[in-house]
């Protein structure tokens, strides 16, 4: 081992506090405590939390760690207000008007702490969420969380018809930058696509591939629908979903007899469906069942697959292919 002189060792800690003094509290005093809380060294974790935050009090994501830390250390009603303040910073960055807040809020509590969900995220947090996120969408998704949802409903679509697609009326729900109309438009004589986030419209836009792009929420497009489509495509967004009875009825609706509604969503082992800590929810395999069933709508194809990485472990997810019952 090299011999260590603490006493003539050049004081690098100070130096790093000189020339990047953020770099210094953000790097070190956070991993520090992220270390400590997850070797269940809860007291010194606490303090390095605290010194974190006291310098850098708007990071939500370090606020809910820290209030997870009190909640296991039995302190609920500061973890309560930890986890509020977190929200808050959250609720901020989304751009939410002071009327939205309320809903949002306990959107984003429920999701948090577990509790009973609404039955489906609200409007206003997923075109803020996506509008933030629009300009680096296709790059992040595809390249670090190696997002493959419009490939894995292909090949379903595909495989369910057992013979090549081609002349297809087509609606993308939650059309997003459009990275599943880019692999629909061949086989598609029409593609039309409605999303709630303007921004994703926008990226959408400049790939030049849909007929037809409206920004506004899904389930109250199809209402207004008069026209019927082959395939009805849902990549990765009925995850903002949580009841998915009047989607399914009114896509059963918009589409022609033959017609098939396609999509995918994240998978829950226990019954129904839930709102997870990432703001997404999970569905049952039964629940789709039975809930297609209700809307006149049969599973012709229901696989389980994974559709993107998620802190570098794959999402299991359903694929399912539904046709008129
Ligand atoms: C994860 S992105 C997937 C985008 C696209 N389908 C793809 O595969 O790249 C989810 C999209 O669904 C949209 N979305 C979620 N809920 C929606 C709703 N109720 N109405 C319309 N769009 C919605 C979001 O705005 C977002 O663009």
């Amino acid at each position: 081992m090299l011999p260590l002189d603490r006493r003539s060792a050049p004081n690098w800690r100070a130096a790093l506090a000189e020339i990047a003094p953020a770099c210094q509290t953000q790097h070190v005093t956070l991993h520090a405590a992220n270390l400590l809380l997850a070797r269940g060294r809860l007291t010194e974790a606490e303090a390095a939390f605290r010194e974190f935050i006291a310098r850098f009090p708007d990071q939500d994501a370090v606020l809910i760690s820290f209030a997870d830390l009190l909640r296991r250390t039995g302190r609920e009603t500061e973890a309560e207000a930890v986890l509020r303040q977190a929200i808050h910073v959250e609720l901020d960055r989304l751009g939410c008007a002071d009327d939205e807040r309320p809903l949002v809020e306990s959107y984003i509590f429920a999701a948090e702490r577990g509790q009973a969900p609404p039955a489906a995220s609200p409007p206003v947090f997923v075109a803020g969420l996506f509008d933030r996120f629009a300009g680096s969408f296709d790059a992040t998704l595809r390249e670090r969380l190696q997002y493959r949802a419009p490939e894995v409903l292909f090949e379903a679509v595909t495989s369910e018809a057992g013979r090549e697609l081609r002349d297809l009326d087509v609606l993308d729900l939650g059309c997003g930058t459009g990275l599943a109309g880019e692999l629909f438009r061949p086989v598609a004589r029409r593609l039309d696509g409605i999303d709630l986030s303007a921004g994703m419209i926008e990226q959408a836009t400049t790939k030049n591939i849909y007929d037809r792009l409206v920004t506004g929420e899904l389930v109250a497009f199809l209402a207004t629908l008069d026209q019927a489509y082959d395939l009805i495509l849902a990549a990765d967004v009925f995850v903002y979903l949580g009841d998915l009875a009047p989607v399914f009825a009114a896509s059963r609706r918009s589409l022609r007899d033959t017609g098939r509604l396609a999509f995918t969503v994240e998978l829950s082992d226990s019954p129904g469906y839930h709102l997870q800590p990432t703001r997404r929810f999970v569905h049952h395999r039964d629940y789709l069942h039975e809930t297609a069933r209700s809307a006149g709508l049969d599973e012709r194809l229901l696989d389980e697959t994974w559709t993107r990485l998620q802190e570098g472990r794959p999402v299991r997810s359903w694929v399912c292919v539904a046709g008129a019952s």
